[in-house]
């Protein structure tokens, strides 16, 4: 790049055009109420494009993978020609699950009651006693019930809903943004799911702001010193959020501060001498961005070269609508994702999952939210129950208010949330959920339709 020109690395992210939010009340109900919990799974989770499967987890033709959402179960086959095909769980004689486990391999899916014979490809194969069907031979008339399925990441994306635009689309601007980082090469060095006493939506609220930090997490205190004002806060449209915390770690704020010894510790992987920048702290960000430019590549983080200078160093935190967070680091992403759990609105699962970049240049342990691990093989997947063991500092934290606030929202004495300014993304997020269930999809600038007129719920 010449000198003159100018490095749109440089300058930070443009923000994204602003939705209008209004003021829908959010009370307690909408976190324990059963009644409402249906019409959400009714209107809103069957209506959206859910990050669901692991497209490294079946590699050849014929893998499968089951993941559930609420009551729902979705079976995710490799085809022959490489592509992934979604279905529901379902034997389409008498209703019997077919899989019960969570992946494996198969020639053909045998229903487990009558033994009729599926192909990875949904067509049925087999039925007993085909002749005795008085519509029909089954094989020619009953296949498995597919659904929408797109893979992007290294994900595997479904929506239940036929008509569903195309996944690129609901992304809005969180795909340009995420297909800056060639995520799906990232290994998983943290798989936790845990099936946590509260409602999805008080998890990811709770991932929707970041007025909890100073309060919930105070051993982050040099990360959020003035922490939302050094924050660019987005919302799209499509109904997703981006946080981009400028008072990342190596803060922009650092003037005067005290070095953390994470901080330090950051410094020293990237060849520079804390001790060389002592009183001079609010150098230390375009320091390190200068250094992870010129030695990321050496070290095999060949696409540093086409981040931006911030995405070097500070976070990006995403809630990609309508369950999904994610925080963006310029070597690894921290994965939380809730599902509702099948029939009760006070309960959900919750995963809690790190990736890694894994050059194999690189040799240093993987610095996950629950500590360093050694680099090289992903860790096994684990399913607990809230408080059976850590799920990681950090997030045990999260988890401990989470819990304590479902117990709040039961409350006749609770009035609904009164939000500040820095808790906007709440609002739109519940505004969102509540244009789902007026029949309404806000993905797509182009499919935006007015909102009819809600009762005060
Ligand atoms: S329910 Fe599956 S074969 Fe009868
Ligand atoms: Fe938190």
């Amino acid at each position: 790049m010449s000198s003159t020109a100018k490095d749109w690395r440089a300058e930070p992210a443009p923000a994204w055009e602003l939705p209008k939010i209004g003021n829908h009340p959010i009370p307690g109900h909408r976190y324990t109420s059963r009644e409402f919990f249906a019409r959400e799974f009714e209107h809103m989770w069957t209506k959206v494009w859910l990050l669901l499967g692991r497209e490294s987890e079946m590699p050849n033709p014929g893998d499968w993978q089951m993941e559930e959402v609420g009551p729902e179960s979705i079976l995710m086959v490799r085809q022959e020609d490489g592509n992934i095909r979604a279905f529901y769980n379902v034997c389409q004689h008498r209703g019997n699950r077919l899989v019960f486990e969570p992946q494996g391999h198969v020639r053909r899916f045998i229903c487990q009651y009558h033994g009729w014979a599926f192909m990875p490809d949904g067509s049925l194969n087999f039925a007993q006693d085909a002749e005795d069907f008085p519509d029909g031979n089954p094989c020619d008339n009953v296949r498995l019930k597919e659904i929408p399925c797109e893979t992007f990441l290294g994900f595997v994306w479904v929506n239940m809903d036929p008509d569903a635009v195309p996944l690129k689309e609901y992304l809005g601007p969180v795909w340009d943004d995420l297909s800056m980082y060639p995520i799906q090469d990232w290994k998983r060095y943290q798989a936790l799911t845990v099936n946590v006493p509260c409602n999805w939506k008080v998890i990811q609220d709770n991932f929707n702001e970041s007025y909890h930090l100073k309060k919930v997490h105070p051993e982050a205190s040099m990360m959020i010193e003035e922490g939302y004002k050094e924050t660019q806060f987005d919302m799209c449209a499509e109904g997703h959020s981006r946080m981009i915390m400028h008072a990342g770690y190596p803060a922009r704020s650092l003037e005067g501060k005290k070095m953390t010894p994470v901080l330090e510790a950051m410094m020293r992987e990237w060849d520079l001498d804390p001790d060389e920048y002592r009183g001079r702290e609010r150098e230390v960000r375009p320091a390190l961005q200068k250094k992870k430019r010129e030695l990321g590549p050496q070290r095999g983080y060949h696409y540093f070269e086409n981040l931006r200078d911030e995405q070097l160093t500070d976070f990006y935190h995403y809630t990609i609508f309508p369950n999904f967070a994610v925080s963006v680091t310029a070597d690894g992403f921290h994965f939380l994702r809730q599902r509702p759990h099948p029939t009760d609105p006070e309960r959900c699962v919750f995963d809690n999952w790190y990736y890694a970049a894994d050059p194999p240049e690189d040799t240093r342990p993987v610095g996950t939210p629950a500590g360093p691990v050694e680099r090289g093989t992903e860790v096994e997947h684990e399913v607990i129950e809230y408080l059976e063991k850590s799920v990681g500092f950090a997030i045990d934290q999260d988890l401990s208010i989470t819990t304590g606030q479902q117990l709040g929202f039961r409350s006749r004495g609770f009035e609904g949330v009164y939000l500040a300014g820095q808790e906007a993304r709440i609002r739109r997020y519940h505004e969102v959920i509540d244009e789902y269930l007026d029949g309404v999809r806000p993905h797509g600038r182009l499919n935006v339709r007015p909102r009819p007129v809600s009762p005060i719920r």
